[in-house]
């Protein structure tokens, strides 16, 4: 346990490095309990760092074996070594060679940072400081060497041998039943970017031809008896290859790319340069046992890891406040590659839906801070919603901002500008700046101010002048430590839409035509003008939603029907179906808590009865467009004296009165969506099936003895997963006899599969019934539970705290006593599984009073705790003092 009095990294106190690593030669034999690490440092003064400086180097939970400076052993009073640190007092003021040796335990590694195990391999895991727990180093992304890796062990127990960069030598060491292999990575990089792996692990192998010609082998590791389910994890490799030249010039730089899927992993997959490790729930998927959405996720995943090569290896961070630079960039181009692999519109309602359910909620609470945040605890608390999705929106605003080609000429200037170098925030806009002759330095406020600008848009219409006025205004909400925002640069794509649907041509005052219908909003108020208009049109405000903010106009149902039915902007079709929804369930939230009842406008009814009429519309977006907001949204939309037991309840309303007033309507989409044919992942077929189950999800509300028929039918007659999980999810919401049958039959068809029964943990601990809490926590000992898999812990006891509303906010407090308690526990084995799941009370402070009270007794007996990680501590702290620690006043 590491409880240790608060000391914060500031970006402010940034200084460069001391000293530089030129080369790392290790020299690692892999043991199950007692792994022995030689590392050789050729280390030399930096010129820009203090001169006469002492050497101080990083550890974790490490023991020193030998130390020698240029091959003579170090005698004990030359340094000091501590589990955490090594310190060399006077070293030399010339380059020279260290060698370290220590020896860790991968064994009893239960966080999985560094090197561990999971089943019968050895990896590593090293993003952000999990170097330091290998050997000790300057563990940070301002040092890059180049690195040498050279691997032993027993044949039978590791007979595959992997790190980062090329195949140099391998073979057996003579005498022994060990063997062992040399790998070379000539591209200098952080340690993060280190990785080593070795086991008894299957191969699927091809090949790819790069833009200039070269070879590129193609691996992808796994677990024996797996490799019949990687196809479609190296088929999104190669196009993402591929698209990455088509859209960027990057090519591959090794001669092997390499992916071991592993079944212990903390977050999604990790970047290593030339050794992605992935979690394997992003690698494995076949027909039977991967959803559309796993595979989507698949593609994703895969290709922003292979992104990364060159948007966070190639060039790096300077420090860990920059991580947006690599992960924003990153989640960007993955969202675009996806976005011309499938269909954009729906890509993007996808995206938004994400941003808004995690980064617009952690925006508004506690855990609220900037996208380069100025102050940490602990860095690995940082891997959010906002620095990677909001991150992502800002690169995209700049895309809106100075158009498809200027975009391009400041990426181009960034690679060739910063290629091998550690990079700032500053650094990366001052390219974009340059290439276009832009001042972005108000632009720059997006990542330095937390909060959702608002933007209240007010029309006027003048007959005589057949001129529209747009009065504009824009707030920043205050934020903890931010109580005054800056006016920020918002990129405004709107239309203005004629009786007839079409769009308007946008003149301004003087007569000047706005291109891609795009306004700059960058003032605290401002008005513009529109000329030509000969009547009062419909206005469509931040279409593609062009900038991460709410938008407040006077929209009326009529107009939103309207828009629903004829905006050109796919994504404020879908919009405008979400306001609607959304100010009929935050009416009716209210109602029902004064004893009232919900009122279905009819608006919407029809709004959603013509856009499932219109053959024009793809069967994927239908889907989205009867998918309501989430209860979460309407959580955040409500703001305060949250109650979620009536939202759960209008909702639900909202979802049986489409389904009763659409019934034959959505029985005709699924029937004619049902596909026939084999299943095939694309995601026209993806959207079929998208469709298909949002048509079963509603009609399957009304709980009728029919409608549960047709659920169970599906779950019977499914070919894939997805139709099985539609008909399980739907069947989920109803305490009736073919819930239990079809919950027992899934798990007896897929128990040795852990993957899937993950869907199986989930699903039963989302289910808005007061019995849920005391299932899952009877499954908590269910044999295929464990603790020590962060993919068991996240399907059971994550899917109850962050997505069953009503369960995990029981109004007698024991969801929040389960899961602080769970979060206790955890915290020794792992701290990061833990601090992540304490997150979940992420929206306390918005919760009526009784509630609110008992989530800040369950968080204060937590903080009140002694021996608590640094990474629960500071979620904790900050959940409970306003926020203050991410604050330059903290
Ligand atoms: N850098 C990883 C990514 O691609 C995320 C990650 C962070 C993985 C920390 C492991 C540890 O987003
Ligand atoms: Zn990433």
């Amino acid at each position: 346990m590491r409880t240790e009095t608060a000391k914060p990294v500031r970006l402010e106190d940034y200084r460069p490095p001391d000293w530089l690593v030129e080369t790392v030669d290790l020299d690692v034999a892999l043991h199950p309990t007692a792994t022995r690490v030689r590392a050789t440092l050729s280390l030399e003064p930096n010129p820009n760092g203090r001169n006469g400086a002492p050497l101080v180097l990083d550890g974790e939970e490490l023991s020193l074996v030998s130390l020698s400076l240029d091959n003579v052993p170090l005698t004990p009073e030359r340094y000091s070594a501590t589990p955490s640190s090594l310190t060399i007092a006077g070293p030399p003021r010339r380059p020279f060679r260290l060698t370290i040796e220590t020896l860790v335990n991968p064994s009893a590694n239960t966080q999985l940072m560094g090197l561990y195990r999971s089943g019968a391999s050895y990896c590593t895991q090293c993003e952000a400081e999990g170097f330091r727990r290998i050997t000790y180093f300057l563990d940070r992304p301002d040092v890059m060497a180049v690195y040498s890796t050279r691997i032993e062990a027993e044949k039978s127990d590791a007979p595959v041998l992997l790190a980062n960069g090329n195949p140099v030598s391998s073979g057996d060491i003579a005498g022994t039943d060990r063997h062992f292999a040399v790998w070379h990575d000539p591209f200098p990089k952080p340690c993060y970017l280190f990785a080593l792996v070795g086991g008894k692990l299957a191969c699927v192998e091809d090949s790819f031809r790069t833009m200039s010609g070269r070879a590129v082998a193609l691996k992808i590791f796994v677990e024996p008896g797996k490799e019949g389910r990687c196809a479609y994890a190296m088929d999104s490799l190669k196009r993402a290859m591929r698209w990455d030249e088509a859209r960027y010039g990057r090519e591959y730089d090794l001669d092997v790319f390499m992916i071991v899927a592993v079944s212990d992993f903390n977050m999604g997959a990790m970047e290593n340069k030339g050794l992605n490790i992935f979690n394997d729930k992003y690698v494995l998927a076949s027909p039977q046992t991967a959803t559309d959405a796993d595979f989507a996720h698949i593609e994703a995943v895969i290709a922003h890891e292979y992104f990364h090569n060159w948007t966070g290896n190639r060039i790096t961070c300077r420090d860990w406040f920059q991580l947006c630079l690599k992960e924003g960039l990153t989640v960007f181009r993955d969202q675009e590659f996806s976005a011309e692999q499938r269909s954009r519109a729906v890509e993007r309602i996808g995206d938004v839906r994400v941003l808004r359910a995690h980064q617009f909620v952690e925006d508004a609470g506690p855990l609220a801070h900037p996208v380069r945040p100025s102050l940490y605890h602990e860095i690995n608390n940082f891997y959010t919603a906002t620095v990677y999705e909001k991150g992502a929106e800002i690169v995209r605003m700049l895309k809106v901002l100075l158009g498809d080609d200027g975009f391009r000429k400041g990426m181009d200037l960034y690679f060739s500008r910063h290629d091998g170098h550690a990079a700032t925030v500053e650094d990366f806009i001052a390219c974009f700046a340059d290439a276009t002759a832009t001042d972005l330095s108000q632009f720059l406020r997006w990542y330095a101010q937390p909060g959702t600008p608002e933007l209240k848009v007010t029309a006027s219409f003048d007959a005589r002048a057949r001129s529209l006025r747009l009065d504009v205004a824009q707030t920043l909400p205050p934020r903890p430590g931010h109580p005054v925002g800056e006016p920020m640069v918002i990129p405004l794509v709107l239309g203005l839409i004629g009786k007839d649907g079409r769009d308007l041509p946008l003149v301004t005052a003087d007569g000047r035509r706005i291109e891609r219908g795009m306004v700059v909003v960058s003032r605290p108020a401002e008005t513009l003008v529109f000329m030509d208009i000969p009547e009062p049109p419909v206005l469509s405000l931040n279409r593609g939603f062009s900038a991460p903010i709410k938008v407040f106009a006077e929209t009326s149902a009529e107009e939103l029907q309207f828009l629903a039915a004829h905006d050109s902007d796919a994504f404020n079709r879908w919009e405008a179906l979400q306001v609607l929804a959304t100010s009929l369930l935050v009416e009716g939230v209210a109602e029902l808590r004064s004893g009232g009842r919900l009122r279905v406008d009819q608006a919407l009814i029809d709004a959603l009865e013509a856009t499932l009429s219109d053959p024009g519309l793809e069967p994927a977006f239908a889907a989205q467009a009867l998918s309501m907001p989430a209860e979460a949204d309407i959580a955040r939309d409500i703001g305060e004296d949250v109650d979620p037991d009536a939202i759960f309840r209008a909702r639900s309303e909202l979802r049986r009165s489409i389904g009763e007033n659409l019934g034959p309507l959505l029985e005709d989409r699924y029937a004619r969506v049902s596909d026939r044919g084999p299943y095939r992942p694309d995601a026209a077929s993806a959207g079929r099936r998208a469709l298909k189950n949002a048509c079963l999800d509603l009609l399957a509300m009304s709980g009728s003895s029919a409608a549960i028929g047709m659920a169970e039918q599906q779950y019977e007659s499914a070919d894939n997963m997805t139709d099985r999980m539609g008909a399980l999810a739907a069947l989920a919401l109803h305490d009736v006899p073919a819930r239990a049958r079809c919950l027992e039959d899934f798990y007896r068809t897929y128990e040795s599969d852990p993957l899937v029964v993950d869907k199986w943990f989930a699903l039963q601990a989302s289910i808005p019934e007061p019995g849920t809490l005391p299932r899952v926590q009877a499954l908590t000992i269910h044999p295929a539970f464990s603790f020590a898999n962060p993919n068991r812990v996240r399907a059971l006891i994550g899917s109850f705290a962050h997505s069953n509303q009503t369960q995990f906010n029981r109004a007698d407090g024991a969801g929040y006593e389960f899961v602080a308690a769970t979060v206790v526990d955890l915290d020794p084995r792992n701290p990061q599984v833990a601090a992540r799941l304490l997150s979940a009370f992420k929206s306390w402070r918005a919760l009526e009073p009784a509630r609110r009270g008992k989530a800040e007794a369950a968080l204060r007996r937590v903080a009140g705790l002694e021996t608590l990680s640094r990474d629960v501590k500071d979620i904790v702290t900050r959940m409970t003092d306003g926020g203050v620690r991410t604050t330059d006043k903290g």
